[in-house]
């Protein structure tokens, strides 16, 4: 596979969350202390949490910053979840594949791969790469932090960062949760295909999407 170019940058990018409603810095604090107890036991069907339902709680802190060799066992864990694979629709990779793949990755620096860090802990992965010929995005959050708005501000996050357009993305149609991330950004939908399955990904019905 052929990676992309970006403008780079080591930096961490952090975004401070939605706009607080309550009384400034001090109201956000005590927010936090005070903040509503909420049902997190509801679930939607693919076991996440209902995202409406944290909607009380004050936003954690989302930064990006360049994955590392020390970040790979984490996002081998999550890209072996069973469940993650079934809403993503794409086989997971072996530990040695899964090495093999982040070597190439990480010795090219024409690849933007961030790892995504929630008050100090690596939840995700975030990428901007070639695939195809065309410059595409693709993130995956750790099942335990679903439904909190993380991928999201992730992916905005990334479009500060990466100044390349078009971009694009391709999306196994019944991922509704990786398409809400995509509109929420920007991307528009421009097709649908059905994909062959190959080693890596089952056949699907995908929906194309764009960012101009
Ligand atoms: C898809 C994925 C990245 C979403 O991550 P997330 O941090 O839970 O997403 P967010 O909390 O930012 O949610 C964004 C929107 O999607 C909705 N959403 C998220 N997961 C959903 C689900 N399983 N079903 C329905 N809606 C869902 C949220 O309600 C939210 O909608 P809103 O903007 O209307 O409020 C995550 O579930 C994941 O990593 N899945 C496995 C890997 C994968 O599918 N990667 C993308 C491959 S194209």
């Amino acid at each position: 596979m052929v990676w992309g170019r970006s403008p780079g940058g080591s930096g961490i990018f952090s975004d401070p969350g939605p706009p607080e409603t309550g009384p400034g810095i001090a109201g956000g604090l005590f927010a936090r202390a005070l903040a509503p107890r909420v049902d997190r036991s509801a679930r939607c069907s693919y076991g996440c949490p209902m995202s409406n339902q944290l909607d009380d709680n004050p936003p954690e802190q989302v930064t990006l910053r360049d994955v590392t060799p020390a970040d790979l066992p984490a996002l081998f864990r999550f890209q072996s979840d069973p469940e993650a694979n079934r809403m993503a629709v794409v086989n997971p990779r072996g530990l040695d594949e899964f090495n093999a793949f982040w070597k190439t990755v990480l010795s090219d620096p024409g690849v933007v791969a961030k790892a995504v860090v929630v008050d100090g802990t690596v939840v995700g992965n975030i990428s901007c790469f070639q695939m195809d010929g065309l410059d595409s995005v693709g993130y995956w959050i750790d099942r335990e932090y679903w439904g909190r708005g993380i991928a999201k501000r992730s992916l905005a996050l990334l479009l500060e960062e990466v100044a390349i357009r078009p971009l694009h993305a391709r999306v196994a149609a019944a991922n509704i949760g990786s398409i809400r991330v995509l509109q929420h950004c920007g991307f528009e939908c421009v097709g649908t295909q059905t994909s062959e399955a190959d080693d890596r990904f089952p056949a699907c019905e995908e929906s194309l999407f764009e960012l101009r």
